[in-house]
């Protein structure tokens, strides 16, 4: 479907436009869920809008696999411990204890888990576009791992993004193809609190800056 200008100003309403502002606003890193489910219609709902992201080329590179069988689940949850004890040890004094405290996974709780990887080759796109800037395909991987995120928000359901994870052995775990690059491990489910601050900054580890800051004149 087209519209032309003449005919339609704008397509979105005042209203839309400011849930779209609470949507922004109230999305969250979850690492709290419960643990029933998420509808399968639900799901694969929010990869159709995952799907409807930038791509580069519209090569359309992501890769969503949902991690279903507890064995691989009981891998992924072992590479977190080990990555998590590697990290807390890179922290001393008062900023390990409180690392300690940080929930950094929701990898007991939530009943869904969604490996998203980038296929760095992929035939679709005819290379248009990022052959001076190969990672371009990352990126627009990354941007329907954001298109998902919202999307969920929306629905109620939380997304917790987990990276502390050994990204080769994930795959390894996960037996992908070896040009599919591992880009996050997302925890969905619906979350048992809503916030409209970050839990890092209520949990005192880090705060936002002021949006204004980011701009940079030349
Ligand atoms: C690329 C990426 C990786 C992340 N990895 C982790 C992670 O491993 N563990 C974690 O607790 N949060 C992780 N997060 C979530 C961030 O901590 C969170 O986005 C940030 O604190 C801001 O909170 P908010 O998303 O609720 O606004 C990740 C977020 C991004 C975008």
């Amino acid at each position: 479907m087209t519209t032309h200008a003449s005919e339609t100003p704008s397509l979105f309403t005042p209203l839309f436009r400011t849930q779209l502002d609470q949507l922004f606003t109230w999305r969250r890193d979850v690492r709290h869920f419960r643990t029933d489910p998420v509808p399968d219609a639900v799901l694969d709902h929010l990869l159709h809008t995952a799907c409807l992201s930038p791509s580069v080329g519209l090569s359309e590179p992501w890769r969503f696999v949902r991690v279903e069988h507890a064995d691989r689940r009981a891998a992924i949850r072992a590479n977190f411990a080990r990555c998590n004890t590697q990290a807390l040890s890179g922290h001393g004094g008062e900023d390990a204890q409180r690392y300690a405290t940080l929930k950094l996974a929701g990898l007991d709780d939530a009943p869904h888990q969604i490996a998203v990887f980038c296929d760095t080759a992929p035939e679709q796109g005819r290379g248009l576009g990022r052959g001076t800037m190969p990672e371009t395909t990352v990126w627009s991987a990354v941007m329907a791992i954001h298109t998902f995120w919202l999307a969920a928000t929306a629905q109620g359901i939380g997304v917790g993004w987990v990276s502390i994870l050994n990204p080769q052995q994930a795959a390894s775990t996960l037996c992908v193809n070896p040009n599919w690059q591992f880009l996050a491990y997302l925890c969905v489910g619906y979350p048992q609190e809503q916030a409209d601050t970050p839990e890092l900054e209520r949990k005192g580890w880090e705060q936002r800056n002021p949006a204004r800051r980011q701009w940079i004149m030349r």
